[in-house]
């Protein structure tokens, strides 16, 4: 079939069986409704057709005129895909923690992009929200799509993502699994799948640090809001899209949880998505625990994980942010001068001659003291100084020390971890620590490949 231009082709996504990703003996089916396969990857395409939709029948919208949004990047995404097929301009604003490949893709649909800060409050006049208003008021023939709050959202969800999901499963589902954002989609089709089976449940996994738990349970906010780092879900507000009576049940989900999972979807399904469909699956799986009877789990994944490579598929960020082990950046210089046999330093004197060092070296089976003079470490001898000018005549074994003293050396911390002694250790220092008992310890890049040999399997 030819479709007639590309806004035709969003929705109808496919949903697809999770087989290693979920418990080996867990009794329930778990489905995933691939929203990726939207042409604007993710969701939130079909709430753009809606708002602008609803829009231009209302007259809100005007041909030629401006769509403003404030969107975690992809609604912008949607909206942008259909202002360039109708013709409108777009400008989108975006909390900063926002991936620099979703502000770029905005960028690449002709669309303006203006960052506000995420750490303030709604009502702050810097948050997106509140420059996302201010906009709408100054731009002429401009329409606020408000995805938030505009009941074309949910609205949508029930209309299309709904009838889809009861249509491929045959109506065979018991829980609809879906995280809110706006809410547009757990309210939306929720409310459609319960119409049509009123003992399906309806759950909602939060990100810890999103006050709708809360809400839910509470009707107050107890803890938070709190920063979390998975995008698009959780809120630090309660959007009108949000329908608390549609939801049964809400289940916070950790971002370690979503982190960790989001890289078991790609690497063992095949299924490359964005963190809150990782946080959705986290939170039905463990919803699905207290069922015996098996189960039919419908689980929405919004969004891609090529949005993503900067932040869940980079390593140095995932371990940045404590969702990888590092054992480099867990284990401290404390710990590795704990497992060395050197109850006292070994060191020489600035006036001490050649051969005695050399001796000092043999007998305590060193190859490198720390130098000292007048009550002060000055620097470092390394055998490899003394050896080679010996054997070649360059060096007399009387000679003093005192000029072949090398001065690179470096005070490190017993709480600084061992990639930043590493990071001395490239740039030719040698390590000294005062331990705890205020003896001074010398750490050699030996001492420090032993530890990880022994300690760190990564
Ligand atoms: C990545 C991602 N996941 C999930 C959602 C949640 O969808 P909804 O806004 O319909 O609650 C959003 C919404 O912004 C999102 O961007």
């Amino acid at each position: 079939m030819i479709y007639d231009n590309i806004l035709e082709t969003i929705g109808n996504t496919p949903i697809v069986k999770l087989h290693k990703v979920v418990p080996k003996n867990s009794p329930h089916t778990f489905l995933a409704k691939l929203e990726y396969f939207n042409p604007g990857l993710s969701v939130k395409d079909r709430i753009a057709l809606a708002l602008i939709g609803g829009a231009e029948q209302r007259g809100d919208l005007k041909p030629g005129g401006t769509i403003i949004e404030a969107t975690s990047g992809n609604t912008g995404m949607g909206l942008a895909l259909v202002a360039a097929v109708k013709g409108y301009k777009a400008i989108f604003i975006m909390p900063d923690k926002v991936s620099e490949e979703k502000r770029a893709a905005l960028r690449a649909y002709g669309a303006k992009v203006v960052i506000t800060p995420t750490a303030v409050e709604p009502e702050d006049p810097r948050s997106y929200l509140s420059v996302s208003k201010k906009l709408a008021e100054i731009t002429p023939n401009s329409f606020l799509t408000n995805q938030y709050h505009n009941p074309d959202n949910a609205r949508q969800h029930y209309a299309t993502t709904g009838p889809e999901i009861w249509k491929q499963t045959n109506g065979k589902v018991d829980v609809f699994v879906a995280g809110a954002g706006t809410g547009g989609t757990v309210s939306g089709a929720g409310r459609f799948l319960k119409e049509k089976n009123p003992n399906l449940k309806v759950l909602c996994p939060d990100p810890v640090g999103s006050i709708l738990y809360d809400l839910f349970y509470y009707k107050e906010v107890r803890t938070g809001p709190q920063p979390y780092k998975v995008e698009g879900v959780g809120e630090d507000m309660l959007p009108d899209n949000v329908h608390m009576d549609i939801i049964d049940d809400f289940v916070q989900v950790e971002d370690k949880e979503s982190f960790h999972l989001v890289r078991e979807l790609v690497a063992k399904e095949g299924i490359c998505v964005g963190p809150s469909s990782a946080m959705a699956l986290a939170g039905a799986i463990k919803y699905s625990e207290q069922f015996k009877e098996p189960k039919t789990f419908v689980i929405m994944m919004a969004d891609s994980g090529r949005a993503y490579l900067s932040k869940a598929f980079n390593d140095d960020w995932m371990k940045d942010n404590g969702f990888m082990p590092s054992p480099m950046r867990s284990n401290t210089v404390k710990k590795l001068i704990q497992t060395l046999n050197q109850p006292e330093l070994i060191f020489a004197k600035v006036g001490q001659k050649v051969l005695e060092v050399v001796q000092l070296l043999k007998k305590h089976n060193i190859s490198q003291v720390p130098v000292y003079s007048e009550g002060e470490i000055v620097g470092i001898l390394d055998e490899s100084d003394l050896i080679f000018p010996l054997a070649t005549g360059k060096l007399k074994a009387d000679e003093p020390i005192i000029h072949l003293v090398k001065g690179n050396i470096i005070w490190v911390e017993e709480d600084d971890n061992l990639e930043s002694l590493s990071d001395h250790f490239q740039k030719g220092f040698i390590a000294l620590v005062k331990d705890s008992s205020g003896t001074t310890r010398l750490i050699t890049k030996i001492d420090l490949l032993d530890f990880i040999s022994n300690n760190v399997t990564q």
